[in-house]
């Protein structure tokens, strides 16, 4: 690996996140160099206003197709064990605090991925977890449930980065029970879940928490009818896989409607 960092340079983004961000594309290119070997340089340069990062390797690249796709929460062409999330995650993260991440990439002969990020100076508005505010809505406090770690993980990141304060949970039966303890402005639910189903915590929630917000992650939404749905308590259906726009499109919306 070589690197070429100027360590003057100052970037406006918590070190965990660029840490996160900068793990996923050396893991990335580590993959991509598995069967022939490679390099991969890291290089940093300043663009006055910006901080310009480059991860590149030369390792097998992608095809157009691919490289349409590689922000796609759960795209992913490795075996089942890899999530599909890395970069859409990393996605969010960068963009969450001001900058872009963007790929140039040849089949066969490698790939850079360029972050630019905002300079940091002593006056910059950090954007932090716990003190960015949701740019156009008011901070929510959301409760995240589903069965799969990664998926609470991904929700998780997404939410608080849009300055939410959010509670991931893997079991259901620990929601159970948190809903009846805490209040909270929306429940995201999935569907289908070992134990408990999203159906019923909707209810339980409904019951439990007045004015609370209800939105199902699905692979089958299509097959609600609105009325069905409303019936049951739930607000609004997303359909996994989901767009980060998508989701935070009707988060605004199903809040934006009061109770
Ligand atoms: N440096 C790279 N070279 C070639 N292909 C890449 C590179 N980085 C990403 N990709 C492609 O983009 C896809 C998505 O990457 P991403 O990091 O989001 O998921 P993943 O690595 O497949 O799984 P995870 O990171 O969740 O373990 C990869 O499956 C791969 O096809
Ligand atoms: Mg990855």
């Amino acid at each position: 690996m070589i690197t070429y960092l100027d360590s003057k340079l100052k970037a406006a983004i918590h070190e965990s996140e660029l840490r996160e961000v900068l793990t996923n594309l050396i893991f990335n290119a580590v993959d991509a160099m598995e069967a022939q070997g490679g390099t991969i340089s890291i290089r940093t340069s300043d663009l006055v206003d910006k901080v310009h990062i480059e991860v590149i390797d030369t390792g097998v690249g992608m095809d157009e197709e691919t490289a349409k796709r590689i922000f796609d929460p759960f795209f992913s062409t490795k075996d089942v064990g890899n999530s599909g999330l890395g970069l859409s995650i990393s996605y969010s993260l960068i963009v969450g605090a001001g900058g872009t991440l963007t790929v140039d990439s040849k089949l066969n002969l490698g790939t850079t991925f360029h972050i630019t990020l905002p300079s940091y100076s002593e006056d910059s508005r950090m954007p932090s977890r716990s003190s960015m505010e949701p740019v156009d809505q008011r901070k929510l406090k959301i409760l995240v449930v589903d069965d799969e770690d990664q998926i609470v993980d991904l929700l998780t990141t997404i939410l608080e980065t849009s300055g939410h304060e959010v509670t991931g949970i893997a079991e259901a039966a620990r929601a159970i029970d948190l809903l009846q303890k805490e209040e909270f402005d929306l429940l995201l639910t999935d569907l289908g879940m070992p134990g408990v189903s999203g159906m019923e915590l909707a209810r339980l929630a409904k019951d439990s928490i007045q004015g609370i917000k209800v939105i199902m992650l699905t692979g089958w939404g299509a097959e609600y009818e609105n009325q069905d749905l409303k019936d049951k308590g739930i607000d609004a259906v997303v359909s996994k896989p989901f767009r980060f726009d998508e989701l935070t499109a009707v988060i605004y919306e199903v809040i934006g409607k009061g109770s």
